[in-house]
């Protein structure tokens, strides 16, 4: 297929996928406050200056000025076309590439449904919620999680729910039209019966929200009260949904994990909401699976080390070795895993309601390293004190090893083996040969490399980096028309930014630059969208009313000075006068409005 590929489904594609995970798998990120940091893969240099933001969704190296969106940085590093950065991003993300039809009529835009699925999954988390307050059975449900020792706040704060027993609630509170169960279907949440029918999937469950590391619903656990099989049914995978990738309780301990340095893994959504409820608020879980290397990476992010926590029984222990193995590719650059392993009969919910905080915590910090784990574990039924022990010990770490990258870890690991196989280091390296470190591409410079040649931002320039930087003040602008009548270079783009946003209030910056990708524009946006703005957060919704203030008070001074002008020239006709008047009337109201911060 050659058709076009719709600007809406790159809109979509920008804000689904993570330019973190795009980039830092190629080139290894370090956090530096809530951006990350590396040598600039784009010009030779000793200390980092090339920025990731993941609020922005975008790149800019402060040393040569690369930057761009995820896409803009495969095109520059991979050397991909447009459309090859696209279909490699959307196949990460599990979606495929709709395509214009050459002719008038166009393919249905799969971001539409996409996005049609976010919406009805918030949708659904707001009934379920709703359910577990209002609901006649609720009561039920209430006692089953007070039974299980939550508090309400904890019980809200998490956003759990209920689904009410019954085939068809959702589908009648959400829409019970064809079309509607058919993206009620895509959605996860309701199923298509062989026979044609439709049913819930979710009865009789309290609901857990999963939400994804943006803090969007992509998917549900439902847990029954009380026995019950499935004891938890999950969404299933859906465009939006990935057990391998999501994790649970992510967005709500993104900065315990950034404040802590460290990340706790348990198994159950339970366990997250128990530990949280104590005070440990940087626990995570698996959605019913063994931890994959995306999850990894992803926790990696936020915090160089991560615990994974285990029911000591034999289940528990296979589930650490799987876990293991999935991290040790995972091991660069100072990052640290450990085990712990709880005693049998207990798992993290149980035990700190016995012990408490305090207890736990203790654990934690007796955790064992992920080496020290893997000798333990391997050594275990090997008889040490023969040479053919050792030698299967050998056999058995080297594949271990050499997974892991070359390093400083890898080293000693391999130094370890070699204490305890009695094997010189210098053989044992040779036998542990594996993948190379990343390595970096030759300086290439991208097409995008540009200078920033400062200068005093002018009230729209300023307004302009401001909606760049956070497009989420787009919501703030209402009618961007009056802005028109202003005089200026900056002011025709500032518009079309401004309807950009109201007609897609979710664009990031990574998106607009995508927009703007062809246009005329598109090296002054990036350059100012890289521009770090010298303000807090906290003021940036205040600073940025500010501004709209005094760009409308500003527009409606040019037009009443050019309509007086006129009418000192040779008179207005009558649409004019109204306007003069309108324009006075409206001089007035702006100066009224009491929220203006002077500057
Ligand atoms: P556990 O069975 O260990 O349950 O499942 P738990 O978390 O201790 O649950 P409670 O305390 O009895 O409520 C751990 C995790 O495994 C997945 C879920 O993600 C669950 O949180 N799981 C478990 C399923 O997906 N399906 C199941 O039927 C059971
Ligand atoms: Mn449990």
């Amino acid at each position: 297929m050659t058709g076009r590929i719709p600007e809406k489904f790159v809109d979509e594609l920008l804000t689904r996928i993570d330019i973190v995970d795009v980039i830092d798998s190629r080139v290894p990120l370090r956090r530096a406050g809530k951006d990350y940091k590396a040598c600039c893969p784009f010009h030779e240099e000793k200390t980092p200056s090339f920025t990731v933001s993941q609020d922005k969704q975008f790149y800019h190296c402060f040393g040569c000025g690369a930057h761009g969106s995820a896409i803009g940085f495969l095109m520059d590093y991979e050397h991909m076309s447009f459309p090859e950065a696209v279909e490699e991003l959307a196949g990460r993300a599990g979606l495929t590439v709709p395509r214009e039809a050459k002719g008038a009529s166009t393919v249905p835009a799969q971001s539409d449904d996409l996005a049609l699925a976010g919406e009805l999954l918030a949708r659904a988390d707001r009934y379920y919620r709703r359910q577990l307050r209002e609901h006649p059975q609720a009561q039920e449900a209430v006692a089953y999680l007070k039974g299980r020792g939550l508090s309400g706040e904890i019980a809200a704060e998490f956003g759990l729910g209920f689904a009410p027993e019954g085939w068809d609630n959702l589908a009648r509170a959400l829409g019970s039209d064809p079309a509607s169960q058919q993206a009620l279907v895509a959605a996860g949440l309701v199923v298509k019966k062989e026979s044609g029918g439709y049913y819930d999937r979710f009865r009789g469950r309290i609901m857990f929200p999963i939400l994804d590391y943006r803090g969007r619903i992509v998917g549900f656990g439902g847990r029954v009260l009380g026995q019950g099989e499935p004891k938890y049914l999950n969404s299933p995978e859906t465009p939006l949904f990935h057990k391998g990738r999501e994790l649970y309780g992510l967005f709500r301990a993104r900065d315990a994990l950034r404040r802590e340095n460290r990340a706790l893994v348990v198994e159950g959504y339970l366990d997250v909401v128990a530990l949280a409820q104590f005070g440990l608020n940087y626990a995570v879980a698996t959605l019913g699976t063994a931890t994959t290397r995306d999850q990894l990476e992803r926790l990696f992010r936020y915090a160089p080390e991560v615990v994974f926590c285990f029911d000591g029984d034999r289940a528990g222990r296979d589930a650490a070795w799987r876990a293991l193995g999935n991290a040790l590719p995972a091991l660069h650059e100072g990052r640290q895993v450990s085990f712990l392993f709880l005693p049998e009969g207990e798992d993290p919910d149980t035990l700190i309601r016995k012990e408490g905080l305090e207890a736990f915590t203790a654990r934690l910090q007796a955790a064992v390293s992920l080496p020290d784990y893997l000798f333990q574990t391997l050594a275990a039924d090997i008889d040490l004190g023969r040479l053919d022990g050792r030698a299967r010990l050998v056999e058995l770490a080297r594949p271990l090893l050499s997974n892991v990258p070359q390093g400083a870890l890898r080293e000693l690991m391999v130094a370890r083996l070699a204490d305890i196989s009695l094997l010189a280091p210098q053989k044992l390296s040779k036998l542990v040969e594996g993948p190379l470190p990343l390595t970096r591409r030759s300086a290439a410079v991208p097409r995008s490399a540009r200078r920033d040649s400062g200068g005093v931002p002018s009230l729209a320039q300023t307004a302009l980096a401001l909606l760049l930087q956070h497009p989420r003040l787009g919501r703030l602008v209402g009618d961007p028309q009056p802005f028109l009548a202003l005089d200026g270079k900056g002011i025709p783009l500032l518009v079309e930014l401004m309807r950009l946003l109201n007609a897609q209030p979710d664009l990031n910056t990574g998106g607009i630059l995508e927009r703007f990708r062809d246009s005329e524009y598109i090296h002054h946006i990036s350059r100012l969208a890289a521009r770090e703005h010298p303000m807090h957060q906290q003021n940036v919704e205040a600073e940025f009313v500010g501004l709209l203030h005094r760009l409308r008070c500003e527009a409606n001074r040019q037009q009443i000075e050019r309509l007086s002008g006129k009418e000192r020239a040779g008179g207005l006709n009558s649409d004019e006068k109204a306007e003069l008047v309108r324009l006075l009337r409206e001089k007035q109201e702006l100066e009224h409005e009491r929220f203006v911060p002077r500057p």
